[in-house]
């Protein structure tokens, strides 16, 4: 059975329309790295917006959870996973929901009503108890011990911090072959969460009130991966025909069986199939030491130094390997990681050359330490760890906790915080220095940039960002993301675009904020963790608001006329343009 497909067409058999998988790395909410559940691209409709394709929705959307990465190596957790969600926008409620749900499990999944329980939420100063939700359960034929009430660590939903939210009933199946207990008890762990329906009434708002929203709405979602293991009959997700391939490539590799190495085992498996994810993304994340690049340098480190443990050879080919079993099992689906195939292989090759390098380093200064019989690893050694030698703090602190040492994570922090002052102050030197040698001709290509990325999103779509950007005193060259090449009638519009706003002379103007409240304004930002805190805004007459270091002309009528010479594709969903000012 394909369960993604059952889903979706369940869901389409009931007046709901498929939507397509957003991008893992979300393209226009710098407040979170990852998408992290099936709501988050849909938050301006639950708050109240229009949604195009009508109030009953559906998909599976590609998440990065990273709220769970130390529970990875144990057999339900993933960092990356496919949930599986249906939505009302002010649709239906609780009873249609449910019996939804319900329905999709004991009928079209045949899973016996014996083995499902479920919570609801117990209420708080704002909610009530949810009887109504018990009562559709209980009509269903779920028996009142396999209804638990809790509280608001476990069945009120909100994503982060702000945004729509509710009280929610989650569904469990008893994943074992143990006679089920009659009585649902939470904590047991052999019940498993395997689908979660929130019941969408509230925006909590960033001063922390909570306003009750006009339109009612349903949020669920269901981990594809643990309801195959359901439907698979097996006890462990990384034993599902979903995992199969990559988990006996790790096998032959390292000539290990599964059983007695599961942990690292699966760790690796979930890293490289979550590093495969985040390089295949458009939005064309490498491995760094900010944000997405953090994450998937980590991944990727910690994903080595398992290989290492299983006796690996670090020096063959094996995370290519690995990987390419993950590409061989999505690149149907999702075209990123067809179209981004050698993006990705070279990404892992590449990161785990230069880890390589110095993890047998690293590693020698926790054998020095252990020697010595140090408990606590200081400050001064975690940030050699992790500057000379490339050990992300986190990977420093497993390391250590297996040696039962402990580590001054406090200590590195703040030596990082100073190290990071240090080459920011560094870096805007640097950046001073690049604006002194920029020349008249320079910096009206630097401001028609700008405009031919406020005019590209008219012509296009607002969903057109900065890729990337290269002026000599000859031409600009500007990268943009569109999924298509431009027709002449586009590159006309946009050609034109320009040349009226540099006939209508606008002011370009400048000014200075806090990085936050830039993007809160609608600035449009390109890289946003590339920007201190601080940032300069410069704003073109209404066309144009942009974080930029500058240097740009007081007027648009100094740039003269605007012409482009060329358009191509830069890479997968990634156009250039050429450009000239005569
Ligand atoms: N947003 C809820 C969750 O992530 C239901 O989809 O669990």
């Amino acid at each position: 059975m394909n369960l993604k497909k059952e889903f979706i067409n369940y869901f389409v058999s009931l007046g709901h329309k498929e939507i397509p998988s957003s991008p893992l790395i979300p393209e226009n909410d710098p407040s979170v790295l990852f998408n992290t559940a099936g709501m988050q691209p849909l938050i301006p409709y639950l708050l109240g917006k229009d949604h195009p394709e009508g109030k009953r929705l559906c998909d599976a959307q590609k998440c990065v959870r990273l709220t769970d990465l130390d529970s990875i190596g144990d057999k339900t957790h993933h960092t990356f996973f496919e949930m599986l969600g249906n939505w009302s926008l002010g649709d239906y409620f609780k009873k249609e929901s449910i019996t939804y749900s319900f329905n999709f499990l004991t009928k079209v999944l045949n899973i016996p009503l014996d083995k499902l329980a479920v919570t609801v939420f117990k209420g708080n100063a704002n909610i009530p108890r949810d009887e109504v939700s018990a009562s559709i359960w209980e009509s269903l034929g779920i028996a009142k011990e396999r209804i638990a009430y809790l509280g608001e660590d476990d069945n009120f939903w909100i994503a982060g911090e702000t945004g729509p939210c509710g009280g929610d009933t989650e569904i469990f199946y008893f994943r074992s072959n143990d006679a089920t207990p009659k009585v649902f008890d939470p904590k047991d762990e052999r019940w498993v969460e395997i689908w979660n329906n929130v019941f969408m009434e509230f925006n909590k708002k960033e001063d922390g009130t909570i306003e009750e929203l006009t339109r009612k709405n349903v949020d669920t979602g269901m981990g594809l991966e643990r309801v195959v293991a359901v439907l698979e009959n097996v006890d462990d997700n990384y034993q599902t025909s979903i995992w199969h391939n990559i988990i006996n490539k790790i096998v032959e590799i390292s000539g290990k069986p599964y059983q007695g190495n599961e942990e690292s085992m699966r760790i690796i498996a979930d890293h490289i199939r979550t590093s495969v994810f985040i390089s295949a993304d458009y939005a064309g994340i490498k491995p760094s030491n900010t944000d997405q690049g953090y994450i998937l340098r980590r991944l990727i480190r910690r994903a080595i130094r398992h290989a290492k443990k299983l006796g690996i050879d670090l020096n063959s080919d094996w995370i290519e390997q690995v990987a390419l079993e993950v590409i061989k099992k999505y690149e149907n689906e999702y075209l990123e990681i067809k179209e981004n195939k050698d993006i990705v292989l070279n990404v892992l090759k590449e990161e785990s050359i230069k880890f390589n390098r110095t993890l047998e380093k690293g590693l020698k200064e926790f054998s020095k330490l252990v020697q010595k019989d140090q408990k606590v690893i200081d400050k001064d050694i975690a940030f050699k760890l992790y500057d000379t030698y490339g050990f992300p703090i986190e990977l420093t602190i497993e390391l250590a906790s297996e040696l039962n040492m402990q580590v001054d994570v406090e200590g590195f922090n703040a030596k990082f915080k100073e190290h990071q002052e240090l080459s920011r102050t560094a870096s805007a030197g640097k950046f001073k220095g690049g604006l002194a040698s920029s020349g008249e001709v320079e910096t009206k290509y630097h401001t028609a940039t700008h405009l031919l990325n406020a005019a590209l999103k008219q012509v296009i779509g607002p969903d057109v960002h900065q890729k990337g950007s290269n002026i000599t005193s000859e031409r600009m060259r500007f990268d943009f993301s569109c999924d298509h090449k431009l027709s002449d009638e586009e590159k006309k519009q946009a050609e034109d675009l320009v040349n009226n706003w540099i006939k209508e002379d606008l002011d370009v103007t400048m000014s200075t904020m806090p990085k936050e409240e830039a993007l809160k304004s609608g600035a449009e930002a390109m890289f946003v963790e590339k920007y201190a805190d601080i940032v300069n805004v410069y704003t073109i007459g209404n066309v144009s608001k942009e974080i930029c270091g500058g240097p740009h002309v007081k007027h648009t009528s100094e740039l003269g006329h605007f012409k482009i010479i060329k358009e191509e594709a830069s890479s997968a969903g990634v156009r250039r343009i050429k450009a000239i000012l005569e």
